[in-house]
């Protein structure tokens, strides 16, 4: 099986229009592309200046673009199957997808100080939305380094990212840490991405070549999200702030008190960031040693802190987890912000066809992906 059955068939494409020269005729001055991610341990460890380590997939978005003679922009979404044609950056008040092109249009513009020019846009796209794998992010950084390309303004990787950064938090509104676009915009296919999120120093460490990580879909869309997400971004800066820190990501494992907090649920909160990022760390260290086994029980326990003290997982994902062990995966855990999308499992590879046979027992192959 491969990354992409259901939805190559479902949502992306459908249709005949490949792109821009099949929709806009013209042909494309520019392309780029960025990859959705997968943490594979480390959540919500990145605002709280701590540790994380996703790797890429190979889910991607495409940006083409080519400069035309209207006086607007236009752009398509081959996933959306919709047109979107404006003049100024107001953002829509609906939410629109539209939305994160004009904003990448608007904070590119204005951080360089060029002045814009009408451009056609084609977007197209596999990543499956709203499941925890960063879709939002992998659509910032295609554009910014498209524009990047399109007017040869030469920002690094790393800039990309935290322009990226700057589009979903101060032009999108939502709260997030810098991961999704910095492995994005840097991360290599095949490799972890393990990063410092304080300093935003980082290393790429290649898996042993009998580790395997598998996505299963829990199908739950993540509704709830930007709410929940909010909800335990607000309580961390609490926790921050009664423990008298800048970030959670300062405090060691050894020297957290749970008595130091009078709301049992903040530090509840609390105790995941800060054991998950001593598990983020240790992860590190056994993926170099290839210790695999230790490896998988540090993603147990990050599932379990982040199912019971960081109230961030459903029941239908802690089923998918506990049953992708009971298979033979010798980790398996929630993956991205929270509250549904996608769990990762890691698989030793010669018990892949094994763990992957019982696996169809309880899930459709089409909700099963191979990372590596
Ligand atoms: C989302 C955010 C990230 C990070 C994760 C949780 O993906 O965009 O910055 O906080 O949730 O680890």
């Amino acid at each position: 099986f491969k990354q992409k059955t259901a939805y190559e068939i479902s949502a992306c494409l459908v249709g005949s229009e490949m792109c821009i020269r099949d929709r806009f005729n013209i042909d494309a001055e520019v392309k780029e592309s960025a990859h959705a991610r997968v943490n594979l341990i480390g959540e919500h460890t990145d605002y709280t200046g701590g540790y994380v380590m996703p790797t890429l997939l190979s889910f991607k978005n495409t940006i083409e673009i080519s400069q035309n003679n209207s006086n607007e922009f236009t752009v398509y979404s081959q996933h959306f199957k919709e047109k979107k044609t404006f003049n100024d950056f107001k953002k829509s008040i609906n939410n629109e997808w539209v939305d994160y092109i004009k904003g990448c249009l608007h904070i590119f513009f204005d951080e360089n100080k060029i002045s814009s020019r009408f451009l056609s846009i084609f977007i197209s796209s596999d990543i499956p939305l709203e499941r925890g794998i960063s879709s939002s992010s992998a659509l910032c950084v295609a554009t910014l380094k498209a524009l990047n390309t399109f007017f040869e303004t030469k920002i690094k990787d790393p800039e990309i990212a935290k322009l990226a950064k700057k589009v979903e938090f101060n032009y999108i509104g939502v709260s997030g840490g810098i991961m999704d676009q910095m492995v994005s915009s840097i991360g290599i296919h095949g490799k972890a991405f393990f990063m410092n999120c304080k300093n935003l120093e980082y290393e790429l460490i290649n898996f042993p070549e009998n580790w395997k990580f598998c996505l299963i879909d829990s199908e739950v869309q993540r509704n709830l999200r930007d709410s929940s997400y909010n909800e335990r971004f607000a309580e961390l800066q609490e926790a921050e702030k009664k423990l008298g820190v800048e970030y959670l990501g300062e405090v060691k494992k050894e020297n957290f008190q749970t008595n130091k907090f009078d709301n049992n649920t903040i530090a509840k909160r609390a105790k995941h960031v800060v054991f998950e990022n001593d598990r983020v760390i240790n992860a590190k260290k056994n993926l170099i040693e290839n210790n695999i086994q230790e490896f998988g029980k540090l993603m147990n326990e990050s599932h379990v802190s982040y199912s019971k003290d960081f109230e961030a997982s459903t029941l239908d994902v802690d089923l998918i987890v506990q049953r992708s062990v009971e298979c033979g995966a010798l980790g398996a855990r929630l993956t991205g912000g929270g509250f549904g999308g996608f769990t990762v499992s890691l698989i030793e590879r010669n018990n892949f066809s094994n763990w992957y046979s019982k696996i169809l027992n309880f899930y459709p192959a089409e909700k099963i992906f191979e990372v590596n």
